[in-house]
């Protein structure tokens, strides 16, 4: 017997017997998670940011429906965007992660006033259309010649939206022109996204926002999209005093593997004058 095999003897028993307790936990931990409770935190945390969190949903749901599919990449990015159209009039923006289009889009109908510059990986880039560069070893991901068809027709239908095939670390040597809002949600994983926070804030100006997706305050056992390294990056930022920000909630709604420590942030800075 291999010592594959040895192993799977002595795993699948111990498995068969945790995996129930495990999912029954799972369980429980759901069933305490309340919807309103939820909703009223993120209320709150908009609140702070000058933000109608219930203005914002009801606008979000008026231009494109309510999500009803738990698993769509729609998440409060939406709402959070939303919110800040009505709060500040930035007259530029760029996108760090096209990907489909979709959102750069939802950012040109809502800042119509403002220039949308958004950035992706060349579509030759085997990491193209993932935001987790680490978790790329086969070519699953591969994006048809059809989905960049529709995402190339979705761009050009707004005039206010420049696309550029760039990876964003070239960010760094080539660019100087300073954005209002910035949007950071390209590579989701260290260091890249380290780089694109402080390549947005050098960017950024002052008084200008930037939004960066998927952040975690607690180091996490199981790696998804997203890290504690881009939320640890901010707190070195906020405490050199370059930046003040806040959190809110990523998606209201319990995840697969929800848990109140594992919960996914967007995080919200403000650049300071310094
Ligand atoms: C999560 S998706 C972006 C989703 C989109 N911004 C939205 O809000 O729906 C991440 C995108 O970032 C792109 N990306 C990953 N690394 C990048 C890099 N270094 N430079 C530019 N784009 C990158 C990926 O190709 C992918 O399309």
């Amino acid at each position: 017997m291999n010592l594959i095999a040895i192993r799977r003897r002595i795993w699948r028993p111990i498995y068969a017997k945790t995996q129930p307790i495990i999912k029954s936990f799972r369980r429980w931990r759901i069933s305490k998670f309340s919807q309103s409770e939820t909703e009223a935190e993120q209320s709150e945390r908009f609140r702070v940011l000058g933000l109608d969190w219930r203005e914002s949903r009801k606008g979000v749901e008026n231009l494109l429906g309510k999500d009803l599919d738990i698993f769509s990449h729609r998440s409060e990015h939406y709402e959070l965007l939303f919110g800040i159209s009505k709060r500040d009039k930035p007259k530029k923006i760029l996108e760090i992660g096209t990907a489909t289009g979709e959102f750069s889009v939802f950012l040109a109908t809502i800042f119509p006033d403002a220039k949308v510059h958004t950035i992706d990986l060349s579509r030759l880039d085997n990491r193209f259309w993932n935001a987790t560069s680490d978790l790329v070893t086969t070519n699953d991901w591969a994006v048809s010649k059809t989905d960049l068809e529709e995402r190339d027709a979705r761009l050009s239908s707004f005039s206010n939206i420049e696309f550029r095939e760039l990876n964003s670390l070239a960010l760094t040597f080539q660019e100087s022109e300073k954005y209002d809002l910035i949007w950071v949600d390209g590579d989701h994983t260290y260091p890249v996204v380290s780089v694109d926070i402080a390549n947005a804030l050098r960017l950024l100006e002052v008084g200008g926002t930037l939004v960066a997706d998927d952040i975690y305050e607690v180091a996490q056992r199981r790696r998804e999209s997203g890290n504690q390294e881009s939320y640890e990056t901010l707190v070195q930022f906020q405490k050199a005093g370059f930046i003040h920000f806040n959190l809110v909630l990523k998606r209201l709604f319990p995840e697969p593997y929800y848990n109140r420590r594992s919960q996914k942030f967007i995080a919200v800075a403000t650049r300071k004058n310094n």
